[in-house]
């Protein structure tokens, strides 16, 4: 059987990236990273592509005159690619209700909140000014909306007293590195729907019962 092919979009570290790559590897995720994308010519998450033996592309938004432009160059590598799939894992650039529309609910994101709470930047320094004393990560299907699509997966993290920005988002990032690849091997297993904002996986409590029998 052919893996199912994946087109990463990165912008920075690359340490989701890291996470699936080293999910597929373990086997927990029966996939392949056909491409990683990157708007910033000097993220260290192009490196970690290249040492996996995985083809890189620099598209940066200044070359373009308009975002639309931008977004359809990105959605033309990753057609070149056949991704069946498109994960955001740390870009942080937004895409157009087009680039949306190319890929529908074939695209994922990673946040370091508890969506709804604390979209856009900055969302660990966001939920500790606010003094939630819980956060944590989310993934979710991109729609046009900003950080607003249908939720894969969440997981929580306590928010401690001493906490300093840096040692919430460390905090969470271990969560992240778990629920990425879970919620990839989730979307990529199918059988689930999308019903208003749920995302909902096929199996019911009867396939469950019988499945077991
Ligand atoms: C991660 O914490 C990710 O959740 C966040 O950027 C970081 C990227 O780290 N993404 C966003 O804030 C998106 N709005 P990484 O490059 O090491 O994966």
């Amino acid at each position: 059987m052919i893996r199912p092919a994946i087109g990463v979009l990165v912008s920075g570290r690359g340490s989701n990236l890291q996470a699936l790559f080293d999910a597929i590897e373990s086997g927990v995720l029966d996939a392949r990273i056909a491409v990683v994308v990157s708007d910033q010519p000097s993220a260290p998450a192009l490196a970690r592509a290249t040492a996996a033996g995985v083809a890189t592309a620099v598209v940066e938004r200044r070359a373009f005159a308009s975002r639309d432009a931008f977004d359809r160059a990105i959605a033309g590598i990753l057609r070149q690619h056949e991704v069946v799939l498109v994960c955001l894992a740390g870009f942080m650039r937004l895409l157009g209700a087009g680039f949306v529309a190319e890929f529908p609910n074939a695209i994922l994101n990673i946040h370091p909140s508890l969506l709804p709470s604390f979209p856009g930047l900055d969302a660990q320094r966001q939920a500790l000014e606010h003094g939630v004393r819980v956060s944590g990560a989310t993934v979710h299907i991109v729609t046009a909306e900003l950080d607003a699509g249908p939720i894969v997966a969440q997981a929580a993290v306590p928010v401690l007293d001493e906490d300093t920005v840096e040692t919430l988002a460390a905090r969470i990032l271990v969560e992240e590195h778990r629920i990425y690849p879970a919620a990839v091997r989730a979307w990529l297993a199918g059988g689930w729907r999308i019903e208003g904002r749920r995302f909902v996986h096929a199996t019911t409590a009867d396939e469950m019962a019988s499945s077991r029998s």
